[in-house]
């Protein structure tokens, strides 16, 4: 691929674990991209941090500054806008958008959810499967439509649920597999191989093995 490397802006609310992924995979080359901005709407996010040491240009927009959810969402996007960013990550950024902003969007917002969707969307997910009594979970990056945590699916990991699991034990075994599949699908954006058909992605050149791919991900690089 001789394309120019993609331009793409993360939007988070903590840590940042999953930043600190792009950032890498970026920055090895695993992802033929640049993250050109990171937004938290927390002040105290540690993900800024990581981006600040990172030497990539950081804002906090905290929605609490803001009447209303509108507002919010137009400083956010003013930003990112103004960045030039051709693809935005929802990194662990835990505040809803409304269809304005999604549709500003479409089509090049993606979003990590540590759970095998479309089971469990929502808050408390590890809890959730847990008490559902599930053996496996796992994570999902998927486009943002309006519908919280639907929209097509681009990678999935599966992570089995253990006896004397917890959801902070099940968290940090599923966030080991975030951090792979997140730059995976990062990757395969920059190189223009999504494709979104209806509710599905398909993968250009990948037809052939991306099932197997995507359920154990690809090796990186
Ligand atoms: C991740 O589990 C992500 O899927 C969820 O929030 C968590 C964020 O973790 N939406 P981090 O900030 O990337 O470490």
């Amino acid at each position: 691929m001789t394309d120019a490397l993609l331009r793409y802006g993360v939007v988070i609310s903590g840590g940042g674990s999953n930043l600190q992924a792009l950032i890498d995979r970026s920055a090895d080359g695993t992802i033929p991209g640049r993250i050109v901005l990171v937004i938290s709407n927390e002040p105290g996010a540690f993900g800024l941090q990581r981006a600040g040491r990172a030497g990539i240009p950081t804002q906090v927009i905290d929605h609490r500054a803001f009447p209303d959810r509108a507002s919010f969402e137009q400083a956010l996007a003013a930003a990112l806008d103004a960045a030039q960013v051709e693809l935005v990550c929802l990194a662990g950024f835990m505040r809803v958008l409304t269809p304005w902003f999604v549709r500003h969007y479409r089509g090049r917002l993606l979003n990590i959810h540590p759970a095998l969707l479309p089971a469990f969307p929502g808050l408390h997910v590890q809890q959730r499967a847990l008490d559902a009594g599930v053996r496996f979970s796992g994570a999902t990056v998927h486009f943002v439509v309006e519908d919280v945590d639907a929209g097509p699916i681009v990678a999935q990991a599966v992570v089995p649920i253990l006896p004397g699991d917890d959801a902070a034990a099940l968290a940090a075994r599923i966030l080991q597999q975030e951090h792979r599949i997140f730059p995976l699908a990062v990757r395969l954006f920059a190189q223009r191989r999504l494709e979104v058909q209806g509710s599905r992605v398909i993968i250009r050149g990948h037809e052939a093995d991306a099932a197997a791919a995507l359920i154990n991900p690809l090796p990186d690089g």
